[in-house]
C-alpha cells in the first residue's frame, strides 16, 4: 500500500480539473493578448475563471490578480504595499512561510522597514494583546500574518486581526495558501487588504496561484511588462493553469462541507490511535487541537531515540509519503524554523501528516500500525 500524507506539499490533481484544462492545452492555445479570434476566445476563458474565483470570495474580479503561485503572490504583496503606502514598519511572526519572513527580511536589510515579530502563546498562537501594543506604538504598519500555519496547521483568528488592523489603519496582509479552497473566505466581511493563494494546494495545477488585492488598497505592480493581469502582473498568463485553478476552486467550494467533515474524522482517528498507540507522543504546535487548527494538517514529534531521528527514512521505506523537519537547535540546514522557534531545546525529530479528501480511514491505520513497528512498539 503507498500512502501520500503530504498534502500541505501539495496536492493530487483532481481528473475533473484536468478534463477542463485540456482544451487550453491542445486546441485553444491562442495568445490571451491577441485581439483575433483566437486570442479573444482565451481572454474570456481567463476573464470568465477570474470572474468565478471572485464569485466564491465574494469580491469583484479587479480584486483578483493571478500569479505564478503563493510565493510571487507574498512577495508581491509585501514589498509592493510597503513601497506604494511608504510604510515603515512590519509586524509579522517568525514562524511564517519562508515566501514572508525572506522578504520582510530582505525589506529590513534594504533599510526600508523595522520588522516587529509578536509574541507566540506556548502553542505558538499570536498573542492579540502584544499585537495591539506593537500596532499602538507603530501606527500604518503592515501586518502579515499566515491564516493556518503549513507546518504546525495553528488558525488565525482573521476577522479579530482584521479589525485591530482596521482600527489602527494597518495594511493586513494574510498568506491564507493553505486554507484558500479549505475554508469559505468573505472578502466583503473580512478586513484583509491582501491575500495569497496557490492551485496545488487545492487539487489544482503546480505554478499558479493568485492575489486578492482590496480595491480601495491598490498597489504598485511587481512585474514590469505586458498590460496583462489589468497591468498588475506582466507576462503572458498560464492560460490552462488559470483555468484549471478556478475548477479547482470550484469543486472545493462545492464539495467542502463533505470533504471536511470527512478529512475532521481522518484527523481525530488518528490523534486517537496516536495516543493510544504512541503514548509518548506529543502533537507540535496547537495541530492535535481541531478545532484551533487546520483539518488537514497533523504535526507529531516522538521521543528521541535512533528509530525516531530516522522516521521520515523509515516511513518512506514503507511507502507513506509525510513531510518533516526537526527544531534543530544546532543549526543545521535540515531544520523547521517553525519548530526551531516554539521549541528551541528539542532535539525531537517532527513528522508532519497532512491529508486530503483522498485519504482513507485504512491508510491511517496502516501508517500507525507502521508508525508503531518503526518505533518498535507492540499494537
Ligand atoms: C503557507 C504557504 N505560503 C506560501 C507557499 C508557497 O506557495 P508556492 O509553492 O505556490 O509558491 C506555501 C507552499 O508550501 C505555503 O504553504
Amino acid at each position: 500500500m503507498r500512502v501520500y500524507l503530504d498534502n500541505a506539499a501539495t496536492t493530487p490533481l483532481d481528473p475533473e480539473v484536468f478534463e477542463a484544462m485540456k482544451p487550453f492545452m491542445l486546441e485553444d492555445f491562442g495568445n490571451p493578448s491577441s485581439t483575433h479570434a483566437h486570442g479573444r476566445k482565451v481572454r474570456a476563458a481567463i476573464e470568465s475563471a477570474r470572474k468565478k474565483v471572485a464569485e466564491l470570495l465574494n469580491c469583484t474580479p479587479g480584486e483578483i490578480i493571478f500569479t505564478s503561485g503563493g510565493t510571487e503572490a507574498d512577495n508581491t504583496l509585501l514589498r509592493c504595499s510597503i513601497d506604494t503606502y511608504k510604510l515603515k514598519h512590519a509586524i509579522s511572526t517568525p514562524i511564517e512561510h519562508h515566501a514572508v519572513t525572506h522578504t520582510l527580511e530582505t525589506l529590513e536589510k534594504e533599510g526600508k522597514i523595522k520588522l516587529h515579530y509578536v509574541n507566540l502563546d506556548e502553542k505558538g498562537h499570536v498573542d492579540y494583546a502584544h499585537l495591539e501594543s506593537l500596532l499602538k506604538a507603530n501606527p500604518n504598519a503592515l501586518v502579515s500574518l499566515m491564516h493556518a500555519n503549513n507546518e504546525i496547521g495553528n488558525l488565525l483568528d482573521l476577522e479579530k486581526v482584521g479589525e485591530l488592523c482596521h482600527l489602527y489603519n494597518a495594511y493586513f496582509q494574510s498568506d491564507t495558501v493553505q486554507t484558500i479552497g479549505h475554508y469559505r473566505h468573505d472578502m466583503k466581511k473580512l478586513k484583509v487588504h491582501g491575500m495569497t493563494a496557490a492551485a496545488h494546494k487545492f487539487h489544482g495545477p503546480k505554478g499558479v496561484g493568485f492575489m486578492y488585492i482590496n480595491k480601495d488598497k491598490k498597489i504598485h505592480q511587481f512585474i514590469h511588462g505586458g498590460a496583462q493581469e489589468r497591468n498588475m502582473r506582466g507576462g503572458t498568463e498560464n492560460v490552462y493553469g488559470i483555468i484549471g485553478l478556478a475548477k479547482a476552486l470550484e469543486i472545493c467550494y462545492r464539495e467542502m462541507a463533505e470533504h471536511e467533515s470527512h478529512i475532521k474524522k481522518l484527523k481525530a482517528h488518528m490523534i486517537s490511535k496516536l495516543n493510544a498507540t504512541l503514548p509518548d507522543l506529543t502533537f507540535n504546535g496547537d495541530s492535535g487541537n481541531l478545532e484551533k487548527s487546520l483539518y488537514t494538517i497533523l504535526n507529531v514529534s516522538l521521543p528521541e531515540s535512533e528509530e525516531n531521528d530516522m522516521l521520515l527514512f523509515n516511513l518512506d521505506l514503507q511507502s507513506i509519503s509525510a513531510s518533516g523537519g526537526s527544531a534543530c537547535s544546532s543549526g543545521a540546514s535540515t531544520g523547521s524554523h517553525v519548530l526551531g522557534a516554539l521549541y528551541p531545546e528539542s532535539k525531537r525529530g517532527a513528522v508532519r501528516f497532512s491529508f486530503s479528501k483522498y485519504n482513507t480511514t485504512e491508510e491511517i491505520d496502516h501508517v500507525v500500525a507502521k508508525l508503531a513497528e518503526i518505533c518498535r512498539v507492540a499494537v
